[in-house]
Parts: C-alpha cells; structure tokens; sequence
C-alpha cells in the first residue's frame, strides 16, 4: 500500500529531525529562536529576572472618609438673653413723662458710661461747668438754660463745636420750631435724648416753677 510507506517514511523521518534537533539545540539556538519571537529573553546564562509584582490599582477612588470634627471649647459667656434687661430697667430714674432720666441715672451713679469703646482711648472727656442762658426776647419766662455738664459728660466739644453751635452765648438765632424740627438742640433731643415735645420745662427751668 502507497500510503502505509509514505506515513511510514513521515514517521522516520519526523523521529530523525527530533533526534537531529534534540542534539543540535544549543543552549545559544534556544536564546535565539526564543528572542525571535518574545521580548526580554535574558542572554545566555543569565537568570530572567523575577516577575515584577502585579499591582491591581482600584477602579475608582476610595470614599471620602471627613477627618474628625475639631471641639473649641467656649468660654461661658453672658449672653444678651441672660441679662435681666427688666430689673435693670427698674433701676434706672424716671423723668416726668416716664421716659428714661439718663442726667440723673449718671448723678445717681446707676449707670458709669464708658469714655470710649476703643481701649486705647480711656482718658475721661473733660467735664466743662458751664450753663448757658438764653433769653428769647419779650419771652422772660422761657429762659433757656443750656447745661454744658450735662452734655460734656456723655459727648466731645466736636459733636457740637462749631458744626451745630458757635462757641458764643446767644450766636445762634434757634426757634422752637426749628428745634422740633431737628435742627440745633433737636438734632439730638427728640431723637437720642428726651423729646422737647414732652419737656418744656428741663430746658425752661422757669416753666417748672420755685424750686
Ligand atoms: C451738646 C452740644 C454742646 C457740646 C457738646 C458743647 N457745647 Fe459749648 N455750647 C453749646 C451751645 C448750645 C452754646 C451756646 C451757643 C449759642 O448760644 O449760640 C455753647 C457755648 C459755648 C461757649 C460760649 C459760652 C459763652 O458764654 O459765650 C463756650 C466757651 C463753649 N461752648 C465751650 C465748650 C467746650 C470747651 C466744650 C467741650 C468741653 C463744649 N462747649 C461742648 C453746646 C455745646
Ligand atoms: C431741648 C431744649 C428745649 C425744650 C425741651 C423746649 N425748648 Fe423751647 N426753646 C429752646 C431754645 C434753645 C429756644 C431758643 C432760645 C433763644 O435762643 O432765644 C427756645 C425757645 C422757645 C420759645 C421762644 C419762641 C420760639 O418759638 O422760639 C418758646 C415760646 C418755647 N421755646 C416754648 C417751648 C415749649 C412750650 C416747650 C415744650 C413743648 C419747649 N419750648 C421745649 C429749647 C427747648
Ligand atoms: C449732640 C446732641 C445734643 C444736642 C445738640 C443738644 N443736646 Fe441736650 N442733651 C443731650 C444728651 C445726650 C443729654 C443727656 C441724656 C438725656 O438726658 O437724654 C442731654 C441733656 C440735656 C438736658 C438735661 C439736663 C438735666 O440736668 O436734666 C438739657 C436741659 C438739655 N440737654 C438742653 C439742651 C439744649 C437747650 C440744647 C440746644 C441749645 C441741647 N440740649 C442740645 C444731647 C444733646
């Protein structure tokens, strides 16, 4: 049979290349079929290096986990709600309207204002004992006395010199009606301090009568 000697052949002849090629492969050959076809083949004689660690990196980056919170710990502190505003109100002097009597509540040593909020100022304002009478003319009852005292012991020369009052008795021609308009005395009273619509007579002390 034709085909029983050609596969016979094939056998033979594969079994010669085997012992051919097994006999003929150099340690040389191998490094040079095997560097043929892979990257990286170490020369011969030399050990592959060992495989590099494999590094599985996440797929997405970790939660965010907040770092703990930082605890500052506060002063107590009196709050404006814990001041017992009603009791307090209780001590202060009334005038004859009910209103708050601030003059008195400073001659009464109720309340010692501060000289200044900024630290670095703390000298006292100067205190000038100086009361100024007007006369409105044919009006003899209605005399003004202006206190300098009283004003100086809560506000500066400047709040009122020259701006609002010349430095000279009597310099400024001020009427009633201007005053209740905020003009003069009634840039402050009527607005920060006691109403001149109510109080005739702490500006026209005449008004009260004998004292
Ligand atoms: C709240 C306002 C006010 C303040 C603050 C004030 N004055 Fe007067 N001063 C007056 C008025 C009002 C007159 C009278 C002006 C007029 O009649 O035209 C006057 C008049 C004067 C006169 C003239 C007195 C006279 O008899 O002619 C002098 C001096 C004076 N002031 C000094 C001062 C000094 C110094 C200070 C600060 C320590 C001061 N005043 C703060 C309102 C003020
Ligand atoms: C904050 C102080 C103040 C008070 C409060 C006040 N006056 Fe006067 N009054 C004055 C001054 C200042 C003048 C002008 C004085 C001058 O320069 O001749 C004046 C003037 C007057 C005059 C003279 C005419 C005129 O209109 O100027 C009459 C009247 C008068 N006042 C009535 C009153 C009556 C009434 C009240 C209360 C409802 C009152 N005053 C409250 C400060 C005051
Ligand atoms: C810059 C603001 C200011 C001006 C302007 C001013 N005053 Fe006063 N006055 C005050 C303050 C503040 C007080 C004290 C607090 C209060 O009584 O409300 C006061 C208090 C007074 C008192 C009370 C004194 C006492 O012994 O009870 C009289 C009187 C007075 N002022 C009159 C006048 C007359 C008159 C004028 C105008 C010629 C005038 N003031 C202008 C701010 C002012």
């Amino acid at each position: 049979m034709i085909w029983q000697r050609t596969l016979s052949l094939l056998l033979i002849c594969l079994l010669l290349s085997a012992i051919g090629l097994d006999s003929g492969c150099t340690e040389q050959s191998r490094h040079d079929v095997l560097a043929e076809i892979f990257d990286g083949v170490p020369p011969v004689g030399q050990q592959s290096p060992p495989p590099r660690p494999y590094v599985r990196h996440p797929r997405r980056p970790p939660p965010y986990t907040p770092p703990p919170p930082i605890l500052i710990k506060v002063k107590p502190y009196k709050a404006a709600f814990q001041i017992d505003w009603k009791t307090l109100l209780r001590k202060l002097p009334k005038d004859a309207v009910g209103g708050i009597d601030w003059v008195k509540a400073i001659e009464t040593g109720v309340i010692k204002p501060k000289n200044s909020i900024d630290p670095k100022h703390p000298q006292p304002n100067p205190v000038l004992p100086l009361d100024v009478h007007l006369h409105p003319a044919g009006l003899p009852l209605f005399e003004v006395t202006y206190p300098h005292k009283a004003h100086t012991e809560w506000l500066a020369c400047t709040n009122c010199h020259t701006r609002i009052f010349q430095m000279k008795a009597g310099a400024d021609k001020m009427t009633m009606k201007e005053i209740f308009n905020g003009k003069f005395c009634g840039e402050c009273h009527g607005k920060v301090s006691f109403d001149p619509t109510t109080a005739c007579p702490r500006c026209h002390r005449k008004l009260a009568g004998p004292s």
